[in-house]
């Protein structure tokens, strides 16, 4: 999908669909009543007629009879001006370009009806059109080209553009099945990321990882056939400049184990390697935009399944950090190899880890899929991750981790054990467990993305399926401290 911008008058603006959003209860005004003047009123028929309220997410295509430019008008419903914000916008421009290509529209003109937004427009729009039908041998068609109907900076064209690609080939990542997105795909796919920017790659098989003592994410791998691999990437602007280590659980299947899941919904834990995705996507941004913010990615990349080797319960880990770990659940293996990834994150001395990981199926009971569990340490660095996730239209919820939720690991014969003795508090139990592996020094945050990385019914801006959630968050974080530095 092409991106380009005109400056003209609505009715003036040839194309297949000219999209415009209107708020509920509200009255036509400015531009648009113009428009609606040119169509011999038949916008505001619509409305009359209550076929459009201007409900948020409700679209209604009027055709024109060629009395302005374009064939069509989308109406698209704001919902509630007094609640309209970027993550509106966003949703939105997902919207018109999600209602445009069910109708067959090419070209596509969207009305910016908030210059401010022309940021979250592109990304909206070019999220919503995503199609994860990657394996269907009749493609649908895409869109063509959105003409943003106004002013167009080049600057936020570039930065959109780059962020929409980079969580798109995230959710490209996710979708594929486990025997394609194999942990030595997401390595390499880290490789070439790394040869392009000019990054330090350092892919560790599992004979090195042994080596260098990394006893929690072997005791994971060994489950497995496939070849496992902890990565790290590193790109370095100024040996003065802040470092910020992102840590991404890349499990490429989840079968949960010796403690296998239950079949029914199995194959979804494909997408259990989310997190190491959204660095992956993180790290292209970073590659392309150049922050001046020292960045490393880690990612422990394996398989969890019941092999003859596999984890049995009951078995003890040494992790790389040395403490001890009785894996009571071997279907709780994010944390096993978290444990090992924070802890070689640590190595780089950085200043502030974000993990990203589909950790726990509580925080879909807690949170369902509007919001990403954020917990960790220090205050001050959750709540600027926290305003970081809110201006790109992500939302994060925090959760406590009390002193005396570390209780909830301990373990009879090791340092802790990686699950609780009931379901309580299974989101924080998680996040206690990864803590033991962070210097309390560093600025920490843990985001568990289970129910966000993945929605299970399609939205009106959104395909069902992958989200790549994570990225943006990251990027505005990174934004925000090179503002700040
Ligand atoms: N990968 C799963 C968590 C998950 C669940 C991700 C649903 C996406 C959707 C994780 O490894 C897991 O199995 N967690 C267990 C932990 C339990 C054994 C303490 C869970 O949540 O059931
Ligand atoms: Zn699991
Ligand atoms: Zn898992």
């Amino acid at each position: 999908m092409k991106v380009t911008s005109i400056d003209k008058k609505l009715e003036d603006v040839k194309a297949d669909a000219l999209a415009v959003i209107l708020f509920e209860g509200e009255k036509l005004e400015g531009e648009i009543a113009r428009l609606d003047k040119k169509v011999d009123g038949a916008v505001s028929e619509a409305l009359r007629l209550k076929e459009f309220k201007g409900k948020l997410y409700d679209t209604t295509s009027i055709f024109t009879h060629r009395k302005i430019s374009s064939i069509r008008i989308l109406l698209i419903g704001g919902g509630k001006k007094k609640d309209f914000s970027s993550r509106i916008a966003r949703n939105l421009a997902g919207t018109a370009v999600r209602r445009a290509k069910k109708i067959g529209v090419k070209t596509l003109a969207f009305h910016l009806y908030r210059p401010d937004t022309t940021e979250e427009i592109i990304e909206g729009a070019k999220l919503g059109d995503f199609d994860p039908g990657i394996y269907k041998s009749k493609k649908t068609e895409g869109l063509k080209e959105l003409v943003i109907v106004g002013l167009l900076d080049k600057e936020i064209l570039k930065h959109s553009t780059v962020v929409a690609d980079a969580i798109n080939k995230v959710r490209k990542m996710q979708v594929e099945p486990a025997n394609i997105m194999t942990p030595r795909e997401m390595a390499n796919e880290a490789e070439r990321i790394g040869r392009k920017y000019g990054f330090k790659v350092e892919v560790i098989d599992e004979k090195e990882a042994e080596k260098r003592g990394m006893g929690a994410f072997i005791g994971v791998a060994k489950g497995s056939e496939e070849p496992s691999f902890m990565v790290s990437m590193s790109y370095t602007v100024n040996k003065k400049a802040s470092i910020l280590a992102v840590v991404g659980k890349g499990i490429t299947f989840d079968s949960g184990g010796i403690s296998i899941k239950p079949s029914a919904k199995m194959h979804d834990m494909k997408m259990d390697m989310s997190g190491a995705a959204s660095c992956l996507g993180f790290m292209y941004v970073v590659g392309e935009l150049k922050p001046k913010v020292n960045v490393v990615a880690v990612m422990p990349l394996t398989e969890n399944l019941p092999g003859g080797k596999a984890l049995k319960p009951g078995d003890i880990l040494k992790s790389m950090s040395g403490k001890t770990i009785e894996v009571l659940n071997t279907d709780a293996e994010g944390r096993v190899v978290l444990a090992d990834g924070l802890a070689y994150a640590g190595k780089f001395n950085p200043d502030f880890i974000v993990d990203l990981a589909t950790l726990t199926g509580a925080v879909d009971v807690a949170l369902g899929g509007e919001a990403t569990a954020i917990l960790g340490r220090s205050q001050k660095f959750i709540d600027k991750v926290i305003s970081a996730g809110e201006k790109a239209g992500e939302r994060l919820w925090q959760f406590p981790i009390y002193t005396e939720h570390k209780d909830l690991l301990r373990s009879d014969i090791a340092d802790l054990s990686n699950i609780p003795p009931s379901r309580s508090a299974g989101v924080i139990a998680a996040a206690v467990f990864l803590q033991e592996f962070v210097k309390e020094s560093v600025d920490w945050a843990h985001l568990d993305i289970a129910s966000t990385a993945w929605v299970e019914s399609e939205k009106p801006y959104l395909a069902k399926g992958p989200t790549g959630v994570g990225v943006r968050t990251l990027v505005k974080f990174v934004e925000n401290l090179e503002k700040e530095s």
